[in-house]
């Protein structure tokens, strides 16, 4: 893990995982051993991992799978809903399914075509209906609080295409806790700080059978685009990925976040060497860093004194 500058084997790998995410549920306040949890599970491996280590951990965590009704010329749902069923039973664990086609006679790509949305792509009208199940679920079933399995890698590429357009609302809202209101559920997010290959390298490492294929329609999508461009990013500098979202996790939480700092402007005055504006109270830095290269120099070529 070069962003950590960590390499750790498997066994304390196994160990460290769930320690880490102790440490930001605590961090975030993301829910107590007390309250009663909803993990939305998909049978991808973030959600299978997170529904593990949630376990191994001792939190009450119930799962919850939601048939979309994906074929995809692969069998999408139908195979990631046997190896959620295949998870729980192997676990002990109570799991509720909710199929589109049965509750609403409509799974999602029939959905998405009769109701002219999305261009073509199920994804929207998808997102719009797996929210609208797992909240549903949650408030019926009495839960506390909805987790989900998004990762770091999801996190950052949802931030990126938000702020390639400033989207402000979004902005505000983005991060690792949603807290209740209005009828709607608390939603957090327990994995945003791992990295995706993390989450592969932890499942696999724990036996975690998993679907390792995408949603058919993924392919193309924006997201996965962002994705791939902040790949690169990472390539080039480790921990980029991370930095991203954490700084703007830290510049949301003090409220650096579209807000004019007009109380910097007002302790501005004039450096006394140039006259300049500077916020220091001594010569301002550009002053600084000629007088520390002119002494460091001895002097600069050409220079006849003050
Ligand atoms: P995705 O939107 O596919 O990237 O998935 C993000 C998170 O939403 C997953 O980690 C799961 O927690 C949840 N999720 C996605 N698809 C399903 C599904 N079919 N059933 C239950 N939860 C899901
Ligand atoms: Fe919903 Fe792909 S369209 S998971
Ligand atoms: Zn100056």
């Amino acid at each position: 893990m070069r962003q950590h500058k960590l390499a750790l084997c498997k066994d304390h790998y196994l160990e460290w995982v769930p320690e880490q995410v102790e440490r930001f549920i605590k961090k975030y306040e993301m829910f107590t051993r007390e309250e009663k949890i909803l993990v939305a599970v998909s049978g991808g491996k973030d959600s299978l991992a997170l529904w593990d280590i949630l376990t191994r951990l001792g939190y009450q965590a119930d799962g919850m799978y939601i048939g979309l009704g994906i074929d995809g010329g692969i069998g999408y749902s139908d195979e990631s809903h046997r190896l959620t069923e295949e998870f729980a039973r192997k676990h002990n664990l109570k799991l509720h399914v909710v199929d589109m086609a049965q509750e609403y006679g409509l799974p999602i790509p029939v959905l998405a075509e009769v109701s002219h949305r999305g261009k073509g792509k199920p994804c929207a009208v998808c997102g719009l209906a797996k929210r609208h199940e797992m909240n549903r679920i949650a408030r019926d079933l009495g839960y506390d609080v909805l987790v989900t399995g998004h990762n770091l890698d999801d996190e950052a590429a949802v931030l990126f295409g938000n702020t390639l357009i400033w989207e402000g609302e979004y902005l505000l809202r983005q991060g690792p806790v949603l807290p209740a209101r209005d009828g709607l559920a608390r939603k957090v997010k327990p994995l945003c700080r791992f990295y995706e290959r993390e989450m592969a390298a932890y499942s696999i490492a724990r036996g975690i059978e998993y679907i390792y294929e995408e949603c058919p329609f993924a392919e193309g999508s924006q997201s996965i685009y962002y994705k791939e461009l902040l790949n690169q990013l990472e390539t080039a500098r480790p921990g980029a990925k991370l930095t991203f979202y954490l700084r703007f996790l830290e510049a949301r939480k003090n409220g650096n976040l579209f807000v004019e700092k007009s109380a910097a402007a007002a302790h501005l005055h004039a450096c006394p060497k140039c006259g300049q504006p500077t916020s220091t109270d001594d010569f301002c830095s550009f002053c600084r860093l000629i007088e520390k290269t002119t002494v460091s120099a001895g002097g600069l070529p050409g220079e006849r004194g003050n």
